[in-house]
Formats: C-alpha cells, structure tokens, sequence
C-alpha cells in the first residue's frame, strides 16, 4: 500500500505565532510515530520558517500559493525559491479560494510549472462549485485539468498530487456533503482525463486526495471506501487533536 498523504490547509489561520506553534508541536508529536502516512502543514507564510525549525521531521511543510516568477519587481509575491530556501516542499495551487478571487487557468498553469521547476511538489485543486444530476459538472473538472496542466513536461508528472474539493461541500458555509462513492466516481473521471494529458501509467498513479469538510468522522470512510489516496483538510487542521485523529485513522489503514 502506498503511503496516505494528509494535508493541513490553514488558510489565514491562526493570528498568532504562539497559536501556530502550538498546533504544530501538537501533531509533530503524532506524526514522529507514523510511518505510513505522509503528513504535510500549509501555515500562512509569515510563520514558516519558526515552524519548519532547524531539523526535517516526518511533519512536511508547505504554502498555499505561489508566484510564477523566480524574483524580481512583483510587490507581495513569494516565489517558489524562496519557499524551498526555507525548507518548504508542497505548495496548493488552484485552491477555489483563490479562484474565486480571479485567478485563471492560465495563471494556475504558470504557477504549476514554475513551482515544479524549483522542486516543489504541487497540490493541483479541481473542484465544481455547483453539482448537477446530469453530469455536466464533469466538463468543469475536465476543463480545470486541462488548462492547469497545459504543455506538462511528462517527466514532472510524478511531482503533483491532485485534490478533488467540491466547492459546494468546503468550509463552515458548505451546502452540501460529499460521499466517499461520489469521490470514487470523480476521481475515476479524473484519471480518465489525466490520461489524455500526461502518460497513462503517471495518470494511474498519481495521488487524488479528497477536500471539503474532511474530518475525524468522515476520514476513514474516503480513505477506505473512497479509496482516496489522501485528504486536504481546512478546519480540522487547526487542532492538533482533532487533526492528529486523522493521522492516526490514516496510519491504522492496512
Ligand atoms: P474545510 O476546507 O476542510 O474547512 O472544508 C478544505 C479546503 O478548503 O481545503
């Protein structure tokens, strides 16, 4: 079996360093006894290098976004350098918060392919924001693929991970909740577009996590009967409790 990746998206949480540290004290302390279970935090930027700390652990960090370009006269931007010259490894591309602030396709595919150049592992976010019973939302994730991964180099294909986020089911405001088989489902149709887009045995095994509400509760049912190969979890990953339940169902799966 291969090993499960849990992801901890923080968005713009916790106000404090002290907060931060505290989280990330917390779910070192359970991730130090995995061994099957790839576990990687995505704090705000500010607070990444205190977090990291001097030695690699078994916790993984990463950003929740990043600029296309290495350096130069880009106001506010971090570029995929300097997350690595912190000891960052993943960075979340296309989250739908993002998207819903305007970012493009086009955008998310320059951002992909920067980052992937500078070594960083890229955690690709698809997602519709409406379902419908006739499948149409299928054609938004279709396209999503196929605009973020545009002209991929196939020898980078092992470098992303996907995560499926149904928009509808993310976050407090969520209207809706995802089932393992409906994961099941859309994850088969992505790997049937992934395959048009890079080499069908990359497309077979690349990663597909689940987003969107994930939780202590819900974990092990998209983990085993979801067959997701990871999670990407928001809220519950601002508790080292309830986020290291999740690191803990991960690890027990056999
Ligand atoms: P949530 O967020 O777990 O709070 O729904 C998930 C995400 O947006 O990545």
């Amino acid at each position: 079996m291969t090993k499960k990746i849990i992801i901890g998206n923080w968005k713009m949480n916790p106000v404090s360093r002290k907060e931060a540290q505290e989280i990330v004290r917390g779910v070192k302390k359970t991730a130090a006894n995995l061994r099957k279970t790839t576990v990687v935090l995505c704090p705000p930027v500010v607070y990444l290098e205190n977090l990291i700390g001097k030695k690699v652990g078994k916790t993984l960090f990463g950003v929740q976004d990043v600029y296309w370009e290495e350096k130069g006269a880009h106001t506010g931007s971090i570029s995929s350098l300097m997350i690595r010259d912190v000891g960052a490894e993943y960075v979340i591309v296309g989250h739908s918060e993002r998207q819903a602030g305007g970012e493009s396709g086009e955008i998310i595919n320059r951002k992909i392919k920067a980052a992937m150049k500078a070594g960083l592992k890229v955690v690709l976010c698809v997602g519709e924001k409406d379902r419908d019973t006739h499948g149409h939302y299928l054609k938004v994730l279709e396209v999503q693929l196929k605009e973020a991964l545009a002209k991929m180099p196939p020898r980078l294909a092992d470098k992303f991970v996907i995560a499926y986020e149904p928009v509808w089911a993310i976050g407090k405001d969520a209207t809706g909740v995802e089932t393992p088989e409906g994961f099941m489902h859309n994850a088969i149709f992505i790997r049937k577009v992934l395959s048009k887009i890079i080499n069908k045995k990359q497309a077979m095994t690349v990663p597909i996590l689940y987003g969107g509400s994930a939780d202590a509760k819900n974990a092990e049912s998209f983990l085993v009967a979801g067959g997701a190969d990871g999670l990407l979890v928001g809220r519950a990953s601002l508790s080292a409790k309830d986020f290291g339940e999740i690191l803990k169902i991960a690890e027990s799966l056999k």
